[in-house]
């Protein structure tokens, strides 16, 4: 296994050596994997096109190196552990060796059932080892996997599955979170009603929920099984063949499909692993995020694996059967690595400590935190209850967009400082531009956090739409890559994510489009228009706060407000239902008729005594009566 940075020291010298020589340092990185050829050229790029390729013409299969690389150093430890959603049932464990040969068999059976390298195959499953062996096998293939968090309604399945054009739907016949039953087949059978690509439906086994298969598509994963031959050679690809797509939300309503390709993203995965996690081996780690987001990619797939470490994968809910699971888990497991989202940390602190008290929570070292700011109040509880001030905290900060960790300290190596991602990693130059585009130099600054250079797991497109790769990106400011957040850097140089500036809300550590949510709520018969913002919210971080213009004068509020979630449940998912409605009459406006957000976010959040300046609003007296409200 490769060495890890050990002191920061250390990480200030291989930081500049990653700045000078780039190529150098990645490609002494890259060689520590199995290729079947190595590349010519390291790195070429152009932000303007965009254009980044890594490791140009290396040949390699990344499962390869999740796996059979391990196989005789460490073929009989665990890879994958999985706890089940109820704590009564047997817990699973995979060693490398099985993990292998379930991978090699699910990928016979994606085979006879027509896939094959390069096709797009959609994964909408509940946290089974199976979802991970199904992501591991398409990429086995050459297969380019889309996993959809099993939290999406039909709608939002189908349109994905239809943007990326799917020939194959993985699902289960249910998944259980917490005391509900997700009816998955159920969901994926309304959403295959307007999927024409998908010719095959592969159903796992999970509640044994009356579902309907229809003859032909549908067919049962352990019928299949037993029928495949665990020998499967995987496929070689090249540096550059695309490894996944994974949407993400954006600015207009369709959201994006984030497109990552295969050497970079390995090699990033694993190297960022190691090292903010500081994994050593034989670590037990545990990331509490679902494989439908890209935490679940990088940090309970791909990057684990890669570095050969044990993975704990939990299918349920911080709060099920209470809100002690978390802490049961470590300490039935010895966890030493802990990685989970503030909305967790302040959900499961808000219920007290009787919670955490019983637990023996000494195995722990390192914990984690990802999704979007942790406020200094439950930095401090997850420091002193649950670290017992002996456990440093990495705030990781990155993107789907991003394949990997950015800004982070590296546990107990670089120093941390509570609400901030704190120094880059090795490789990655971020910089701070004003309004202008300007690069904002020297410490002490706030403006837009940008990356000027490239790094081996950045996304290459949006699948089907490089144009608007380029636009999000690329355009805002010149030969920089635009994250979307607002940032500060202190008098030490580091790195404080001060949250979105664009139209894209965190809630829940979720990214969720202002617009897709107004586009649900718009296809009400009573809605005229609508306005999302969102609003700080103690558990959640941010909550959606819905402005809505009615075409009639409701007569049931309650009632329509009601139905107005119901349909933001249906077309896009739970997680995006509004937390309050407020109708209006009127929207304030520019008069170039532009929403005013910043004045509904500050209504939001109470502040409006504080508008700042509203005259150049096309009627201002909107805003009186909007202040008024109160629920
Ligand atoms: C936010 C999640 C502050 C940020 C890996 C980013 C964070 C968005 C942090 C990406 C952090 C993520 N501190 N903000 N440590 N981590 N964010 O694509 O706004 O789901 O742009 O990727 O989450 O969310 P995504």
């Amino acid at each position: 296994m490769n060495k890890n940075i050990n002191s920061f020291e250390e990480y200030k010298i291989e930081y500049e050596k990653s700045i000078k020589n780039p190529e150098e340092f990645w490609e002494e990185l890259a060689n520590n994997f199995t290729w079947k050829k190595k590349w010519g050229k390291v790195l070429s790029w152009d932000f303007s096109k965009p254009e980044i390729k890594w490791f140009e013409g290396g040949k390699l299969n990344i499962i390869e190196n999740c796996l059979d690389r391990h196989l005789e150093t460490r073929g009989e430890q665990t890879a994958i552990k999985w706890i089940a959603n109820n704590p009564n049932e047997q817990s699973r464990s995979l060693s490398y060796k099985e993990l292998h040969a379930e991978v090699c068999k699910f990928a016979n059976v994606l085979k006879n059932n027509g896939a094959k390298k390069g096709d797009r195959i959609c994964l909408y499953m509940p946290m089974v080892p199976e979802l991970a062996i199904a992501v591991l096998a398409c990429a086995r293939i050459g297969a380019i996997h889309s996993v959809v968090f099993a939290g999406f309604s039909a709608k939002s399945l189908s349109d994905r599955i239809n943007d990326a054009d799917c020939n194959i739907l993985i699902t289960a016949d249910g998944g259980f979170r917490g005391a509900k039953i997700t009816p998955l087949k159920d969901i994926s059978d309304e959403a295959m009603q307007s999927t024409p690509s998908i010719k095959k439906c592969i159903v796992f086994e999970r509640t044994k929920s009356k579902i309907s298969m229809q003859i032909g598509r549908d067919i049962w994963w352990h019928k299949e099984i037993i029928k495949a031959n665990s020998d499967f050679p995987a496929e070689i690809m090249d540096s550059e063949d695309p490894l996944f797509i994974l949407y993400t939300s954006g600015s207009t309503g369709k959201p994006k499909g984030i497109l990552h390709t295969t050497a970079g993203y390995m090699v990033y995965a694993e190297y960022s692993f190691r090292n903010v996690f500081q994994y050593k081996e034989g670590d037990v780690y545990w990331c509490t995020a679902d494989i439908g987001w890209i935490t679940g990619h990088s940090y309970i797939v791909y990057g684990p694996l890669l570095a050969g470490a044990t993975t704990l994968m939990f299918e349920g809910v911080p709060t099920y059967p209470d809100a002690g699971r978390f802490w049961k888990i470590v300490e039935e497991n010895k966890v030493n690595i802990f990685y989970t989202a503030p909305t967790a940390i302040r959900a499961l602190e808000a219920k007290g400590m009787e919670f955490v008290n019983p637990y023996d929570l000494s195995s722990l070292k390192v914990l984690g935190t990802v999704g979007e700011p942790i406020n200094e109040d439950a930095w401090r509880w997850y420091d002193k209850e649950i670290g017992k001030e002996n456990c440093p905290i990495v705030d990781t900060w990155w993107q789907t967009e991003t394949g990997g960790i950015m800004i982070s300290n590296l546990a107990g190596i670089t120093p941390s400082k509570p609400t901030f991602a704190t120094l880059p990693l090795p490789g990655i130059q971020p910089c701070l531009v004003d309004e202008k585009g300007k690069e904002m130099e020297g410490n002490n600054v706030e403006g837009r956090l940008c990356i000027k250079f490239p790094w081996p797991s950045m996304a290459r497109t949006i699948y089907g739409d490089h144009q608007r790769f380029k636009n999000t990106y690329f355009t805002a400011f010149e030969n920089k890559y635009f994250t979307g957040d607002g940032c500060l850097r202190d008098e030490n140089g580091m790195y404080r994510i001060t949250g979105r500036v664009d139209d894209v809300l965190i809630v829940s550590g979720h990214n969720l489009g202002t617009a897709e949510i107004e586009s649900a709520m718009d296809e009400h018969e009573n809605v005229c228009e609508t306005a999302i913002v969102g609003y700080p919210h103690p558990i959640k971080g941010n909550g959606v706060y819905a402005y809505i213009i009615c075409h009639n004068q409701p007569e049931d509020e309650e009632r329509l407000r009601k139905e107005i979630n119901d349909l933001v449940t249906k077309n896009v998912g739970p997680i995006a239902k509004a937390d309050k409605i407020q109708f209006v009459s009127g929207l304030p406006k520019t008069r170039s008729g532009k929403i005013m957000r910043r004045i509904l976010r500050k209504i939001a959040a109470g502040e409006s005594d504080n508008l700042g300046d509203i005259s150049t609003l096309l009627d201002p007296s909107v805003v009186d009566e909007i202040k008024t409200f109160v629920q």
